[in-house]
């Protein structure tokens, strides 16, 4: 079965043809990163924009790279939310249009969804599995008993964790999007600076990080005006620490509890590499762990394919041309 998958819900353009939910034929990726780095984060209405200019041409390039004709593809996926609304609706337009014209199911795809499913490509999901969802927007723990059974069972309470890693890599004069800058510095840095580890209670599995985002904030600013020097490395290096332990602690108490042994983390956080290493030097005996290789972390359309075959094969309810981007979908069971 070959999947089409469109991805446009914040800043990515991105078309991918899977085959199977598996094999990657191609994941064509365009990145507005440059054009928003000057603003320190994502324009909306400068996204939409850069989208409608480069929907055709990333469409003709994955065609072009997988080596197949719009005639071969057997089910259109899109993401259909949640995300900016002007950007989803250029690629749910792009979905619809390439439906009717070459008379194709189509389907919508939750963009959580997307991430999760990005472990199946290079891995074999084990169910029932504990996902740690990690990005931009959302930071959540999800119970899967199987496929497309999503149990969200603790979230954020305020930021999400790539939200903090982007707020505090601008105070420290970061570009964005700075987790992944934040990430590299930690590891040349040590965890000196004394920062919270915000556990909320012991029952709780949902998690709060504008605590810790103030207090780097308000340390930057006490030690500047005491023209004292922040040292940026061990500061990330610290920040890094407090986040990871406590996502992975948190993860690892809800899989004990809930009597499960597979973990599997999602979504552009994930491609942190402290957030990894510490996944792995932790790992209880038994347990096993996934993680996306980096270019299935961040957003694509290769994950919105095999999410969407994946739906498909579990409930093959299609949608018609009245499908509408939605800009704060619910991820639901299938
Ligand atoms: O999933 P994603 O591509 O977009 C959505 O939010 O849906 O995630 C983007 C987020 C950004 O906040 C970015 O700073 C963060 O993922 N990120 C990282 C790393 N790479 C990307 N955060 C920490 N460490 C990284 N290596």
């Amino acid at each position: 079965m070959l999947v089409l998958g469109i991805e446009s819900s914040c800043d990515e353009t991105s078309v991918a043809i899977v085959r199977d939910g598996k094999e990657v034929l191609a994941n064509v990726i365009n990145s507005q990163i440059k054009i928003h780095e000057r603003f320190g984060g994502v324009v909306p209405e400068v996204a939409s924009r850069h989208h409608v200019y480069q929907i055709s041409m990333v469409f003709e390039e994955a065609f072009k790279v997988a080596g197949v004709k719009p005639e071969d593809i057997d089910l259109v996926a899109v993401t259909e939310g949640p995300g900016l609304i002007g950007s989803l609706l250029i690629g749910v337009n792009a979905a619809k249009v390439f439906a009717m014209m070459y008379k194709k199911p189509l389907i919508g795809v939750h963009h959580l969804a997307g991430h999760i499913y990005a472990n199946a490509i290079e891995h074999e999901m084990k169910f029932p599995l504990i996902a740690l969802l990690v990005s931009g927007g959302n930071t959540e723990l999800i119970l899967m008993k199987d496929h497309f059974n999503f149990e969200i069972i603790g979230e954020t309470l305020d930021d999400a964790v790539g939200e903090a890693y982007d707020k505090v890599a601008r105070v420290v004069g970061l570009p964005y999007p700075g987790g992944p800058h934040v990430d590299r510095l930690a590891h040349l840095g040590k965890d000196t600076y004394k920062l919270p580890r915000v556990y909320l209670d012991d029952q709780s599995f949902n998690f709060s990080f504008s605590g810790l985002k103030s207090a780097v904030i308000n340390l930057v600013h006490n030690m500047k005006q005491r023209g004292e020097e922040v040292n940026v490395n061990d500061l990330c290096a610290s920040f890094q620490a407090s986040v990871t332990e406590v996502l992975v602690n948190k993860t690892f108490a809800l899989a004990k509890c809930q009597r499960v042994t597979n973990i599997i983390v999602a979504g552009g956080v994930s491609a942190n590499k402290g957030l990894k290493e510490r996944f792995e030097a932790t790992l209880p005996e038994g347990f096993n762990l996934c993680i996306p290789s980096i270019k299935y972390c961040t957003d694509n359309a290769a994950m919105i394919a095999v999410a969407g075959y994946y739906q498909y094969l579990k409930n093959p309810t299609l949608a018609d041309l009245t499908l509408n981007a939605n800009a704060s979908l619910e991820l639901e069971s299938k």
